[in-house]
């Protein structure tokens, strides 16, 4: 038999579970939950403790786990009797799950339908309560020094930030839902760049030209052109992709484009905000305070002030 990994945080509901769920000791699978019965709260706990952050299922059993995260967010959702602690871990999970399919296989229709169930997921609970977007930004979960794991947590990261900044400057609901999605996707170049390359997603790449960066300066590209011949990958999609490292005043990559539209912008934003904080790993504070000294005229000075204003108050 084969075994997946499932994410703790995607079990955490009153559903009955629609599958078997097992722990990996050293040297076998041993059955943890069995099919319709539902995982206790202090099993969880104790799993947490022990560091344990994923469980499996059998592969044969797939199908049906994606159904019951389907079924998991849909009533989550709607549920007045669920705390929004509860939605927001829903999310969590399900965000996290769909970083993690992006990154292993970002052409497949497994991956577009979680980063879908996903993106969808955040546009509803952020915009049922503001505490949300701290609550995923400070998850613990993510204090990984596993590179692929910190670029899922920058994928999750982003998207949230993005939907929760999309709703404070009035953006509409497809518009959120556009963003997180794209945000999910928005570094997959990653996976296609050089080991030496890799290593620039995670450091300070401040004064150097991107000459000097080897093939990171195509990764927005690259991303794209992964994407392209799939249905599900619409133009917005793409161009939201290929402009993520660009800004307004033609200093970005990789066309050094002169201009964003407000989408665009708002995305390329969010993504440069959490690559400091999760991918550079410095302090969200000084990266809000340093925004109105080092950012202005990379970005519009209307969007900029909304920004620092929106972390401030939802973020800090
Ligand atoms: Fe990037
Ligand atoms: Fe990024």
């Amino acid at each position: 038999m084969n075994y997946v990994p499932v994410r703790i945080s995607t079990l955490k509901s009153h559903l009955p579970l629609k599958f078997n769920v097992y722990v990996k000791l050293p040297s076998k699978y041993l059955l943890y939950v069995k099919n319709g019965d539902e995982i206790e709260k202090d099993r969880i706990q104790n799993l947490k403790k022990k560091k344990v952050r994923k469980l499996f299922i059998t592969e044969s059993d797939e199908q049906n786990y994606q159904e019951f995260l389907d079924e998991c967010l849909s009533q989550t959702m709607t549920d007045e009797n669920v705390s929004m602690e509860e939605k927001t871990q829903v999310v969590i999970g399900v965000s996290e799950t769909a970083a993690q399919d992006v990154y292993e296989d970002p052409q497949s229709a497994k991956a577009y339908k979680a980063a879908k169930r996903a993106s969808d997921g955040l546009v509803k609970v952020m915009n049922q309560n503001d505490g949300v977007l701290k609550a995923i930004l400070k998850r613990t979960e993510q204090e990984s020094e596993d590179l692929i794991e910190r670029i899922q947590a920058h994928a999750v990261n982003t998207s949230s930030l993005c939907v929760a900044f999309g709703e404070f400057i009035g953006l509409d609901s497809s518009s959120q839902e556009r963003l997180a999605l794209a945000s999910l996707y928005h570094d997959i170049g990653f996976l296609k760049v050089s080991p030496e390359a890799q290593e620039f997603f995670f450091q300070d790449i401040g004064q150097k030209h991107i000459s000097e960066l080897g093939d990171y300066g195509e990764h927005p590209f690259l991303g794209a052109q992964m994407l392209q011949d799939k249905e599900f990958a619409t133009p917005e999609i793409l161009d939201l992709i290929k402009t993520h490292e660009e800004r307004v005043n033609g200093t970005g990559f990789p066309k050094k484009l002169q201009k964003l539209p407000l989408e665009q912008e708002v995305h390329a934003l969010c993504c440069y905000y959490d690559r400091r904080v999760t991918c550079l790993k410095q302090q969200d504070e000084s990266v809000i305070n340093d925004l109105m000294i080092n950012e202005i005229g990379n970005f519009n000075l209307e969007t900029l002030t909304k920004f620092k204003k929106f972390l401030k108050t939802n973020v800090l």
